[in-house]
């Protein structure tokens, strides 16, 4: 069984006191920091890019959970890796070529990981499920925080949890928009293991994050 994670999304935080915000997430119990990098293109909002992410990795010891909703993503990769990034995880859709983009990732050392979309099914990356450390199942459409689960995504969680056992992989399964403590528990259930929440944390005022869930 693997370790239930939490990956609070900082898209939700105080943009004025980012660097003090993920210092609260650290000592709330965070086991790394979810960072949504969106560039108006792939998805209809922006956000932060290498040098803030630079500078937040600078004073920070936590792992950074990188969320690439830029397209095109490949030649961004390795700005995103030198900027700290620990996991880099981009969408099927922003790439050209996915097996370079994920050899890329790998070749800078970093943790790679694949976002599926709602509406995007698992059979396109099947072929790649070996070759990865996570699959980040999105229960929104990307771009904005504070939206609500589209519970229709469990179903895939459990046929992905289902091909890890099958295949003997170890790839983690994190879950990614409108979490909250109650479907996050139907989350774990389904087979996920990496949780990432923005809103309900820091709605919660950011208390001891890991006893809620
Ligand atoms: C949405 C982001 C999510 C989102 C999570 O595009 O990828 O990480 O910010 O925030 P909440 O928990 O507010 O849905
Ligand atoms: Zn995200």
């Amino acid at each position: 069984m693997k370790k239930i994670q939490i990956s609070p999304s900082i898209l939700s935080a105080d943009f004025s006191q980012l660097g003090n915000e993920i210092k609260r997430l650290e000592e709330a119990g965070a086991d790394m920091i979810h960072v949504d990098v969106m560039d108006g293109h792939f998805v209809p909002n922006l956000t932060i890019g290498p040098p803030v992410i630079k500078a937040l990795k600078k004073n920070s010891s936590i792992l950074f959970d990188v969320h690439l909703m830029i397209s095109p993503v490949h030649k961004y990769i390795e700005d995103y890796a030198d900027a700290g990034a620990d996991i880099i995880t981009i969408h099927p859709e922003a790439t050209e070529d996915l097996k370079l983009s994920i050899n890329k990732i790998k070749d800078l050392k970093k943790k790679v990981g694949i976002s599926l979309n709602p509406k995007t099914q698992i059979d396109g990356i099947m072929e790649y499920l070996s070759e990865i450390d996570l699959v980040l199942i999105m229960s929104v459409n990307p771009g904005f925080g504070g939206q609500k689960f589209m519970p229709e995504v469990l179903d895939k969680v459990k046929k992905l949890k289902r091909l890890q056992v099958e295949k003997n992989l170890d790839f983690e399964i994190e879950i990614d928009g409108g979490i909250n403590f109650d479907n996050s528990k139907k989350a774990i259930e389904a087979g996920a293991n990496i949780l990432v929440s923005g809103t309900t944390i820091f709605k919660s005022n950011n208390g001891d994050i890991k006893k809620k869930y």
